[in-house]
This record gives C-alpha cells, structure tokens and sequence, in this order.
C-alpha cells in the first residue's frame, strides 16, 4: 500500500451527529526512529514494544458542519479543561489528512482526552495522543459504510496517526510494531507501521519497562527540531546503516531468545540516540546527570547480579529500564530502592508489553 492506495475513490455515507472513544497505548522504541523526510517519513526502519499502562484514551464528537470551507472547527479538552496549546499541532494534523479523509472537513468536532500518565511527567503523550484520534477517525470512515477489511483499518490509521507524529504509527498494534522499509521485513513500509510477525521467544513475552522519571519538564528541544538536525548530520548515512543492521540482528535475538544480544543493541540504540543529538549542529543535551546516574546504578547491578535487565531513553530525560518478567519482582524492588531516588518526587511508572489501542 502507498499514500494512493488510502485516498477513498467512492462517496461517503452522511454519518449523524455521534461520538467514538479509543483508548491507544504509548510505545518504546528499541530500534530508533531519528531523522525523516518528505511527510512524516522515515530515514531507517524501527521497532518498537507497545506499551499497556501509557495510554491516552480519547472521545471524539462530530456533528455536521453546515459551512465546509475554510479551517476545521474543533474544540480540544485535556482532562474536562480546554487545551488551547494542542491546537496548532491537531489543526496541521486534520489539514494533512483531509487529502485521505475528505470528509474531516464537512464535520465539527469536539475532541475529550486524557492520559493515564501525569500530563507534565515528561512521557510524549503525542504518540499515544495522535494514534487514539486517528483510530476514532477511521471508525467514522467505517461508519459511513466504507467496507474495509481490519487489516485496511489499522494500516490506514497508522498511516494517518504517523501524519500526527511520526512514532504515533507504532502504537496501534502489538506487541512489536515495524515501522519503515526493511529489506527482510516483508510488508513493512514507511508509510505505517506494522505488527512484528517474525518469531519472538517466550523470553520476550510480557517484557518489563519501568519508566523512571528524572525530568518531567518541557524538553528544550522537540522531537521535530531533532530529526531536522540528521539532515546534512556527520554521521547520518552511516547511522541509518545501522539502524538497518540492529533490526537484521534484532530479529535474531527474538527468535533465539537471545537476551545478552538483545541488552547489547537496544542499550547502544538508545545511545546512539543520543550521541546524534550531542553531535548535531547545532548540538544538545536531553539527557541529565541523574539519568547518568541511573545507567551507572544499572550497570552496576548488572554486574553484581546475573540479572538481564537493560535500559532504553527517547527524546528526553526519563530512563526506561527493560527486563524480563521473571525478574519482576527482584528489579521493582532494586528500582524501588536504588533508583526512584534519582526520579523527580520519586515517581516513576510500571509498565509492560502491551497489544495496541482498544474501541471503547
Ligand atoms: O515521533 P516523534 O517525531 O516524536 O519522534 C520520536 C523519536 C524517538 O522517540 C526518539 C525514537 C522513536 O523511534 O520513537
């Protein structure tokens, strides 16, 4: 499927006035997404685990508009208050669907949403955010009498959602998601994301990510001013290169049930994140000295113990710590005792693997 294959040929149905709520999950890359071009797409393959207590559940309202010229109306809430501040990015996001979508623009919407995870918390609700409305938008297209098949449904919602924020086509599936064209991948694609079908070993199964949350801030740099930076980037060619070669080996490690490999590439994944931003012109810092801390203190562990536990960072601060579910209980109590210290309030997040968004 390419970008033509999801622009509707027929007429739409009229829907009446109604509303539909998804709830759709956050996702963690182990194979990063840095760098894109032309809309939204990406310069290497990733892959990443669906999340399952990160979520953002959303209620989308529509009513028809009587006057369908000119900008989209719609309202937006964050926990029952408006949420001017989302605004510009849901507006650019309802211009750059209508192509796909026609029908966006003969409607007015009120958009509800709402994340389990604190708003200020640092974790990107945009993933999450942008994935939960595009699911509700394609249940309006399937409402209005579009036949489609299931496998049509998610693919184009994770092509729409990816037109909202790139990583946001990763989390309508689980509990791996691709995303972007990987020679021994059949069907994955830049243009959405697609579930993972290759073997995974049992050890991979219900995988562990405690969020630590060390800086629940604004990022002094966003994500889009980032992947921006990998144009003309020293190091660009080489690393799209690699990225190509961990999700090859990646696939390896799931099927052999390789847990040591798998430490050694997703850690270095999540440092070469990184070591791109440290390395960019102009160069930046997200991470801070307690997420230092933080790697020590896991390294350390590791070592001292014969634990497998791993970590990867996104675009910020907060540590995501991995580990297999037969550690559980040992790792949340080394976390609770070792690391929520360096956590802002002590506050960080148990989560594990999920399997995508849900209709409400
Ligand atoms: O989806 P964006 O544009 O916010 O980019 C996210 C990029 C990373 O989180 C750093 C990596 C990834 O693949 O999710």
């Amino acid at each position: 499927m390419t970008e033509s294959d999801f622009i509707p040929s027929g007429d739409y149905q009229v829907l009446p006035a109604g509303s539909v709520s998804y709830q759709s999950p956050s996702n963690i890359a182990l194979v990063k997404y840095w760098g894109k071009y032309g809309e939204q797409l990406p310069q290497n393959p990733s892959i990443s685990f669906t999340l399952s207590n990160c979520h953002t559940t959303t209620t989308l309202s529509y009513k028809k508009n009587s006057n369908s010229s000119g900008e989209i109306p719609f309202e937006i809430y964050l926990d029952g208050e408006a949420a001017p501040d989302f605004k510009p990015k849901i507006a650019k996001f309802f211009e750059r669907i209508a192509i796909y979508m026609p029908f966006v623009k003969e409607y007015e919407y009120k958009i509800e949403t709402s994340n389990s995870f604190p708003h200020s918390s640092g974790i990107a609700s945009s993933a999450s955010g942008m994935s939960a409305l595009a699911l509700c938008l394609m249940e309006m297209e399937r409402g209005m009498e579009v036949a489609m098949t299931d496998t049509f449904f998610n693919e184009k919602a994770s092509f729409l959602a990816r037109l909202g924020s790139g990583s946001a086509c990763r989390s309508i599936e689980g509990p791996l998601v691709v995303w972007g064209k990987h020679a021994e991948i059949e069907g994955s694609t830049n243009f959405y994301g697609t579930s993972y079908e290759g073997e995974i070993h049992e050890k991979f199964h219900n995988y562990q990510d405690t969020i630590l949350l060390v800086d629940k801030g604004e990022k002094q740099v966003s994500s889009t001013v980032g992947h921006d930076l990998m144009h003309g980037h020293a190091f660009a060619k080489a690393r799209f290169t690699q990225a190509h070669e961990n999700l090859s080996s990646l696939m390896q490690v799931f099927k052999q049930g390789d847990v040591d490999q798998f430490i050694k590439i997703v850690e270095s994944e999540a440092l070469t994140l990184h070591a791109m931003m440290m390395t960019s012109h102009p160069y930046f810092i997200l991470m801070k000295p307690k997420t230092l801390e933080i790697i020590n203190e896991i390294w350390a562990y590791r070592n001292e113990t014969s634990s497998k536990i791993c970590f990867t960072l996104d675009a910020g601060a907060n540590v995501h710590v991995l580990y297999p579910e037969n550690e559980k209980e040992s790792v949340q109590k080394f976390i609770a005792s070792e690391l929520s210290k360096f956590c802002q309030n002590s506050h960080y997040i148990d989560d594990c693997v999920g399997n995508g968004a849900k209709k409400l």
